[in-house]
């Protein structure tokens, strides 16, 4: 069994990423700027949040962090969108997911112009993804991509097996995987809770992909062996052993699947890594203008 760092990868990823930004600022351009909207102070957001914008610092990005209180209303919020939308010194920005109830998420994300929606959420990057067009793709999925590749793990006419079909992670990420590319050309399968047969469908996997947000969900007898496994839950659990109170489980039961495994993600130090670093290289592509010109 081999270990997929996401964490390593992440890190040789931010050095390239720091590289370019030098290298753009050297030649008198414009330092990539990214922004980030936060709503409340859900504990997860919070942390979600101050990663990227010390990832930012990392790579010599400029970032600005906007924040409202759980009772701002979805007036105030898509009249704040519309100013990064027109903020001509700002590269990108996201609104941190997920927003209070009485503000409706899909209006807000397509509030968002497309040419700054660095988490590819917007329903015209998402279309384009799906067609094969240059577009932003959601930070997850292509973070998973980036690490398949890394490993040199072979996906083309494999079985990928994704169990969870959320908007942005299972089902950009089936997309991806089944384009018609030398790094992905495989054959998906999107599972969720109504999927008949599941333990048998995920054991007969060669690339199996967790991603359902449900702690230690995937079980040894659902994992086929030497499968790739992919973990993409980050739930927080109580916990004594650590300060702050709570550790992050993944949607795999690590200890029992690990051993059937040719490759597995950790979690934490797997994608987590790798989401926030394919939002850098977002950005990136964004202030050099590469995906709308
Ligand atoms: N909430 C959980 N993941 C994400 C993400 O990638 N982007 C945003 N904006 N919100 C999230």
């Amino acid at each position: 069994m081999e270990l997929i760092e996401g964490k390593k990868v992440a890190a040789e990823m931010k050095k390239e990423i720091a590289e370019e930004a030098n290298s753009i600022k050297a030649s008198g351009g414009k330092t990539p700027h990214l922004a980030a909207v936060l709503v409340g102070h859900d504990g997860a957001s919070e942390t979600y949040v101050a990663h990227k914008v010390k990832a930012c610092e990392e790579v010599g990005f400029k970032s600005t962090l906007v924040r409202f209180e759980e009772d701002v209303t979805e007036e105030e919020l898509l009249a704040k969108v519309d100013e990064l939308n027109n903020d001509k010194d700002l590269d990108g920005f996201i609104v941190q997911l997920p927003l209070p109830d009485h503000i409706s998420e899909q209006k807000v994300i397509e509030a968002i112009r497309p040419s700054k929606d660095v988490d590819g959420f917007h329903p015209v990057n998402v279309g384009r993804m799906v067609i094969g067009l240059p577009a932003f793709v959601s930070a997850t999925p292509a973070g998973i991509m980036i690490l398949l590749e890394r490993y040199k793990i072979n996906t083309s006419g494999q079985n990928c097996v994704i169990v969870g079909r959320s908007n942005i992670v299972g089902r950009p990420l089936s997309i991806l995987l089944s384009q018609k590319t030398p790094t992905a050309n495989a054959t998906v399968t999107v599972c969720h809770s109504r999927t008949k047969n599941l333990n048998e469908v995920c054991a007969n996997a060669d690339i199996l992909i967790a991603a359902l947000g449900s702690p230690e969900f995937l079980t040894a007898d659902m994992v086929g062996e030497g499968a790739v496994v992919i973990d993409v839950g980050t739930t927080r659990v109580k916990s004594d052993k650590t300060k702050s109170g709570w550790k992050l489980k993944g949607d795999v039961k690590f200890d029992e699947v690990s051993p059937k495994c040719s490759y597995i993600t950790p979690v934490p130090g797997g994608v987590g890594p790798m989401t926030i670093v394919s939002l850098l290289k977002n950005t990136l592509l964004a202030s050099k203008k590469e995906i709308y010109r």
